[in-house]
């Protein structure tokens, strides 16, 4: 869970070659926002940044047809449209779920492809100039989440000129069985999430967003962040009773093949077992318990989340006609989700979506209750940097804050392994670097190589 390697992420930007011929719409000044496109009329609401500007939100906008029936484990069908004024002021439905607090019970409905659109309120209709869009794709193992107004919110991003779209996709088994043949193809998530980006090409200059400027943005990714979990369950247990720990070192073996998705390897992951226990773990018998937790925690981030991100950035360099940004954030506020499982003395660096807090308020409302506290000084510093390296990114292509103060400049990732650290613990710092923790990733590319001569599955479960 934490870790001093921090999140990283990538922008990836999307830049989709359709055009749709669409007259221009307009969003009316008033305090019910309508907006009137192929679908139908739509009447929006108003919210409020923490700029105190004055937003539209749109709700709950239908992009597909609700995939029931027949069109359960199918592809997406594009929405149809509706008579009248259609209410967009509530979010809509969730995809099917377990409830994020209890984990046992079941929320959610399966009529739920909607999307949200936020746009800055536009009382001058003659000014027609579209602003860069940003679509987020929220993140939750594939399992959970969905485009809830009040975390996946404008508050802080519509301080800048974009518009914000979110979008609901199916989770689950209802977004993700395969069969493996025709008969369920699977990848029902993605392809709804395909579906959305559409609905955007076609729709999206009626809310004054620009189809040729959509940035796809979003957090985690399915297997990582499974990982992650596990990671962060095992810190727990580890703090709390120690006979876990020894029993976890006596079943190192047969355990760590679990934790990693390494059964699946054709030895059952022995191979790598063996590979990381002498690399992270070069003496396990004399390294005293701290030792352990902190290789245990490097072993576990490098394998699950950092490589395969640093690998996947090796390969879009390679073929990618975009540039690609990178980015480690150690920045540890107020809000780091590391407080809520940890010694509050101890300093375990951040973790895993730390960084979303800057760009989304309340992303887990469930910490900020917990830990009871409001942010700093720093902390609101922060948030205007990323929202301002975020927004301008979806604006020009380049990310760019006031904050770089003229004196940096973050480049394209290059042969030269940079990448833009972004704060220092809890010091609001910009800081370009190289060489992006090159021994540990030469590991990690050496073993994956070595075993792909084996004929080994891929190394992401
Ligand atoms: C739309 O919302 C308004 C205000 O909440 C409500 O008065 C109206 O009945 C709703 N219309 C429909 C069609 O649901
Ligand atoms: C039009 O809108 C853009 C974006 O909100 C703004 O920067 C620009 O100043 C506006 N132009 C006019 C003439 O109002
Ligand atoms: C912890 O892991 C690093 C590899 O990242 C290794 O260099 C170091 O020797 C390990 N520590 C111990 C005590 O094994
Ligand atoms: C664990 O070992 C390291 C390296 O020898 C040492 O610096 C540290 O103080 C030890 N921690 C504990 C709790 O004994
Ligand atoms: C950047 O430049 C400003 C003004 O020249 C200076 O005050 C500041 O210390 C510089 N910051 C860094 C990190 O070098």
């Amino acid at each position: 869970m934490a870790s001093y390697s921090g999140a990283e992420c990538l922008f990836l930007p999307l830049l989709l070659s359709i055009f749709f011929s669409a007259s221009f719409g307009y969003l009316d000044g008033t305090t019910e926002p309508e907006v009137t496109f192929s679908q139908g009329n739509l009447r929006g609401k108003i919210m409020t940044t923490t700029h105190g500007r004055k937003v539209s939100a749109f709700l709950g906008i239908p992009y597909a047809q609700p995939p029931v029936g027949n069109k359960r484990f199918a592809n997406p069908v594009p929405a149809g449209g509706w008579k009248g004024i259609r209410n967009a002021t509530a979010d809509g439905n969730m995809c099917p779920q377990l409830s994020n607090i209890d984990y046992v019970s079941f929320v959610g409905d399966e009529d739920c492809l909607n999307l949200n659109v936020y746009t800055p309120q536009i009382s001058n209709r003659k000014n027609s100039s579209l602003l860069p869009v940003m679509a987020y794709v929220f993140g939750g193992r594939f399992l959970t989440g969905s485009t809830k107004s009040s975390v996946y919110s404008p508050a802080y991003l519509l301080n800048q000129d974009v518009v914000l779209v979110t979008f609901n996709y199916r989770l689950g088994v209802l977004g993700f069985l395969s069969t493996g043949d025709e008969v369920a193809s699977g990848n029902w998530g993605l392809k709804d999430q395909v579906l959305a980006l559409e609905w955007v090409q076609r729709n999206i200059r009626h809310f004054h967003g620009d189809p040729d400027r959509v940035t796809l943005f979003g957090h985690s990714s399915g297997s990582a962040c499974v990982h992650l979990l596990t990671l962060s369950k095992l810190t727990i247990v580890f703090y709390e009773k120690e006979e876990w720990f020894d029993d976890f070192l006596e079943n190192f073996d047969y355990l760590l093949p679990i934790i990693m998705y390494w059964s699946y390897l054709p030895d059952s992951g022995a191979a790598w077992v063996k590979a990381a226990k002498s690399y992270y773990f070069n003496n396990i018998e004399t390294m005293n318990r701290s030792e352990l937790l902190t290789n245990l925690t490097l072993l576990i981030g490098d394998a699950t989340f950092t490589y395969p991100m640093y690998s996947s950035l090796l390969y879009q360099h390679a073929v990618a006609v975009n540039p690609q940004y990178f980015y480690a954030f150690r920045y540890r506020g107020t809000w780091s989700n590391t407080y809520l499982y940890s010694n509050p003395l101890t300093d375990y660096g951040v973790a895993h979506a730390d960084d979303l807090g800057y760009i989304f308020p309340h992303v887990d409302y469930n910490i900020i209750l917990a830990l009871n506290k409001t942010p700093n000084e720093k902390d609101l510093q922060m948030r205007e940097v990323m929202v301002q390296l975020w927004t301008s990114f979806a604006n020009h292509g380049k990310p760019s804050t006031l904050f770089f103060r003229g004196n940096t400049t973050w480049e394209p990732y290059s042969k030269k392994d940079n990448y833009l650290q972004i704060g220092d613990r809890s010091e609001i710092t910009l800081e370009v670097k190289h060489s992006f923790s090159t021994e540990r990733m030469q590991f990690w590319a050496n073993l994956e190589r070595s075993t792909a001569e084996a004929e080994t599955i891929g190394f992401i479960p």
